[in-house]
């Protein structure tokens, strides 16, 4: 068992960031989470929820001061007005990478050291190795800009200078974490028609937060 730590989580009212929350705490570490409606999150013993929004360093202070974290997890989606891919866009080109900058001031200011940051397969040195189909489907759609805003986070969090990770999820899909496949960074190898569960990935990002193991590098992740 690894020591307790203190999280902030960022983005755990999505479905993917609820799961993390729920895999943080029954492993026994204090979870903050930011998030902009204060009944989105079951109240739990060692959860505390902080009301605002990660666009306002402010609020991202407000977090911060009531518990400094150990490590941050961000589980933030740049929203269309569906889960189509061709759905619109309802989310502004910087939402991630906007929100990612203030977390990231707000660690430099406070001393936190480390960040976890939920990313896709595709992303930044990952897209040569997706599938020239699944390529065409990211570019001839609106999923691209979800897939611009990613590549912004990647590279100004790497260049700011704390230690992260950024798992990168195949497609996703409903579930209990199962047994994980981990690939390097580019990718390489991974199959046209490859998934991973939402609960997979709620399981690898504890583990990430827990572990050096990964430690400034984006693994690749499917079942
Ligand atoms: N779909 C796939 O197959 C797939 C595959 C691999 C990776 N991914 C990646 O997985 C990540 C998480 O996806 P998900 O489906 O778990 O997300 P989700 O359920 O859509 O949750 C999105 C989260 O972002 C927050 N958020 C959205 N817009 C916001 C805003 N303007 N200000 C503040 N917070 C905002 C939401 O907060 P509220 O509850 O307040 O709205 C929620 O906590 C995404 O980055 C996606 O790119 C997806």
């Amino acid at each position: 068992m690894s020591t307790s730590k203190r999280v902030l989580i960022v983005g755990g009212s999505g479905r993917t960031g609820k799961l993390v929350v729920d895999e943080l705490l029954a492993r026994d570490h204090e979870v903050t989470a930011l998030v902009r409606k204060p009944d989105s999150l079951e109240a739990r013993p060692h959860l505390s929820t902080v009301t605002g929004t990660p666009m306002s360093k402010d609020d991202v202070r407000k977090a911060f001061a009531v518990s400094k974290p150990d490590v941050v997890v961000v589980t933030l989606s740049a929203p269309r007005a569906g889960d189509s891919p061709f759905a619109a866009v309802v989310s502004p080109p910087r939402l991630m990478a906007n929100a990612n900058a203030n977390v990231v001031a707000v660690m430099k200011e406070f001393g936190t050291p480390k960040i976890v940051i939920m990313q896709a397969f595709g992303v930044a040195e990952s897209w040569p190795n997706m599938h020239w189909a699944l390529r065409m489907l990211m570019k001839k759609s609106n999923m691209i800009y979800q897939y611009d805003d990613h590549n912004l986070v990647a590279s100004e969090v790497r260049a700011s200078g704390v230690d992260y990770v950024f798992p990168r999820p195949s497609r996703l899909v409903e579930g209990e974490a199962k047994e994980i496949k981990e690939w390097a960074d580019d990718g390489k190898g991974v199959p046209l028609m490859s998934t991973c569960t939402r609960g997979s990935v709620a399981q690898f990002m504890a583990e990430a937060v827990e572990n050096r193991t990964w430690d400034n590098t984006a693994p690749v992740i499917t079942n």
